[in-house]
């Protein structure tokens, strides 16, 4: 290392290059608000590893670069909270949290009572301890009193600080909840599934399932978050409120929900409450409910706790997603690359307001795992719109009656064998007649080529009457053909008509999209759209030229080239051109709203994933919450707290009308 003169100057650069790292990686996964590039960052990381590598006597624990140096553990530690932490008692009606209220003003006489909201994260709550700023144990809650020690694991997760920014107290205990995004979970699954690795119920399970890895390699892999909210001991310092330590938490680096709210009365509180439950399914990670806690710090000290829970908080719970039900049967489904899933046929039960009469049992080695038999009792959950699971069967439920289910060996829509790839099984008849209605179904689907009024029952007759071959028979069809079909009017006949017309001017990305190609989803489609010029270009790639495309990794680049390998396609293709469908370019002068990033909240009268589709066409970025960085905040009816956020931070909020008139609909 010519460059340095001594080891003092070593020991400063790396302690300079921890300072910067700290930083960036502050910037990166707290604020989410990074001021340097991916590149950048990583070139500061490797010259930082490098210097490390050469003088190991400089590594320190809070290193950047130990957030994943860690060897397995054969069992993990445990840690006694040296402040036990306590549990929360839940209610769900209003008039619980009335009289919760009422509990509190009698026990503190005739003050006045603050209340700080927060959302009550359904992930796992933590605790990590600082010793003079430096992270030095993290620990699960365990029984409140002694919990295990997964330190190795917690350095994993980026917005966990390894060190403290401006103050470093003695003894700081930050209490918290690390959870799974909701789409990271939903990629994590898919992953899961294709490689036949156990996959999790919910995103809840899946952080503690990677919490509780013995091998940090694997956690590091995941993609958890960790929000706090809270404090245990914190040596040389007294907080006066819960405000003030949720503001503190923020101060030293921590994220704190941007949801938290402080109010003078509880009916505030329970509008808030309401008002989130509304938005519940925006948001990226999942809530159960809200946490109301007394804000004064001396207050809650008078009010104490009963049997280990505080009685100056409560978790004010929205409606389950959970419910018990019955499963009735279990079918196959053929998909249109296929995939044989088997499905639970269930009691329909509600929940959260919507009737669920199936749930998806992913593959056979899923279903053999969860070991469900048709009779059994189970439970389900639905989350957001997350496809109904079946989270465990009530095992005590079971009479010795309920039959087991095994996996067909031919395909039950065409008969044609089974092979199985991994835990997947797939049909390989080449003109299942199932795997065509699902090709179909997703070419007519709203969000690819947008044709009305062909819906399942029609496409189904037409496969059946062996009217359509592939999808661009739809556009061969007539007048005649189509009144040929059962429940078939002349106006509803003309509806489709029309409608197929319509859908031969279409765009690029939902061309791509509603060709069906294995891993490329509407947003895949739409960044192929705009790296190629046309369908011959696409069809030309080569691997390299795929993978170069950010956000194309392998996996998806195969299947593209793999794809278009197949003799059908250049046929399909061929039909689709003969048919007189013809799609517009992404243009790059047309990307109006290039790097301009929106917000919405409330209702608006087109669905939220048109909004979102017009606003990636023209170049824009739609993001689930405010940040400074937002451009636009686009109010519906009923808005969320998203709104006020927007206020808040002074970014610009336009109504319904005026989104439309920049996206040019208007
Ligand atoms: S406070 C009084 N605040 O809910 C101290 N807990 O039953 C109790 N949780 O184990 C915890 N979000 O896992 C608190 N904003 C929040 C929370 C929260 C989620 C979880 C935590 C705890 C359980 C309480």
């Amino acid at each position: 290392m010519g460059e340095y003169s001594g080891k003092a100057e070593i020991k400063k650069r790396i302690e300079e290059l921890r300072e910067l790292i700290h930083y960036h990686n502050y910037r990166y996964y707290v604020l989410n608000e990074p001021e340097i590039s991916d590149a950048e960052y990583d070139r500061l990381f490797r010259e930082l590893e490098e210097l490390e590598s050469k003088y190991p006597e400089f590594i320190t624990p809070d290193s950047p670069t130990q957030r994943v140096g860690a060897k397995p553990l054969e069992e993990f530690g445990t840690y006694e909270h040296s402040i036990p932490m306590l549990s929360l008692n839940s209610v769900t009606e209003e008039h619980e949290v009335w009289e919760f209220d009422e509990r509190v003003r009698r026990a503190l006489g005739e003050e006045e009572i603050e209340y700080v909201l927060e959302p009550k994260i359904d992930g796992l709550a933590m605790e990590l301890v600082y010793r003079d700023g430096v992270l030095v144990v993290g620990s699960t809650r365990g029984d409140g009193r002694v919990g295990e020690d997964v330190t190795q694991n917690l350095k994993t997760i980026r917005s966990i600080p390894l060190r403290l920014m401006k103050e470093r107290l003695p003894l700081l205990e930050v209490r918290g909840e690390v959870y799974m995004p909701v789409s990271k979970f939903k990629e994590l699954n898919r992953e899961l599934g294709m490689r036949g690795e156990r996959m999790f119920a919910n995103p809840r399970n899946a952080a503690a399932g990677s919490v509780r890895q013995l091998d940090p390699r694997v956690t590091a892999s995941r993609p958890l978050d960790f929000f706090a909210y809270g404090i245990g001991r914190a040596d040389g310092r007294e907080f006066r409120t819960q405000w003030e330590i949720l503001n503190y938490l923020k101060e030293v680096g921590f994220r704190v929900s941007p949801l938290v709210r402080l109010f003078r009365s509880i009916k505030e509180v329970i509008e808030c409450h309401d008002e989130i439950e509304k938005i519940r399914d925006e948001l990226d990670y999942e809530i159960d409910g809200v946490v109301v806690k007394v804000n004064s710090i001396e207050q809650q000290n008078r009010l104490g706790t009963i049997s280990r829970s505080p009685r100056w908080a409560i978790a004010y719970k929205f409606a389950p997603r959970e419910e018990f039900t019955k499963v009735k049967d279990i079918v196959v489904q053929v998909g249109r690359t296929g995939a044989l899933t088997p499905v639970a046929i269930l009691e329909p039960v509600q929940i959260g307001g919507v009737t669920v009469s199936r749930a998806t049992l992913h593959n056979e080695d899923e279903l053999k795992r969860k070991d469900v038999r048709i009779g059994d009792t189970v439970v389900v959950e639905r989350a957001g719109d997350v496809i109904p699971e079946i989270v465990s069967v009530v095992k005590s439920k079971r009479t010795g009656a309920e039959k087991e289910f095994r996996m067909p060996d031919r395909c039950p829509v065409c008969g044609a064998e089974v092979l199985k790839e991994g835990p997947i099984r797939r049909c390989i008849g080449v003109a299942c007649p199932a795997q065509l209605k699902e090709r179909i179904k997703h070419f007519a689907s709203q969000r690819a080529m947008d044709i009305e009024g062909l819906g399942e029952k029609v496409i189904e007759q037409l496969v059946d009457r062996d009217m359509v071959s592939d999808p661009a028979d739809l556009y061969f069809l007539s007048m005649r053909d189509l009144l040929k079909l059962d429940r078939m009017g002349e106006k509803l006949a003309q509806k489709i008509l029309d409608a197929i017309d319509k859908s031969r001017h279409t765009t690029f990305g939902r061309l791509i999209y509603a060709l069906g190609i294995r891993h490329v989803g509407e947003h895949t489609a739409s960044l192929l759209a705009s790296h190629f010029k046309n369908m011959d270009e696409l069809r030309n790639a080569t691997y390299d030229e795929l993978v170069s495309i950010p956000e194309i990794g392998p996996e998806v680049a195969r299947s593209i080239i793999l794809f278009f390998e197949h003799e059908s396609t250049d046929r399909l293709l061929r039909k689709l051109e003969d048919a007189g469908v013809r799609y517009e370019p992404a243009e790059e002068g047309e990307k109006t709203l290039a790097g301009k990033t929106f917000v919405f909240t409330g209702r608006i009268s087109i669905p939220r994933e048109e909004a979102k589709m017009l606003v990636e066409q023209l170049g824009g970025r739609v993001s689930s919450s405010v940040s400074k960085k937002t451009d636009y905040v686009v109010a519906g009816e009923d808005p969320g707290s998203k709104l006020a956020k927007a206020q808040q931070l002074g970014v610009k909020i336009i109504d319904e009308d005026e989104f439309m008139a920049l996206t040019g609909r208007k």
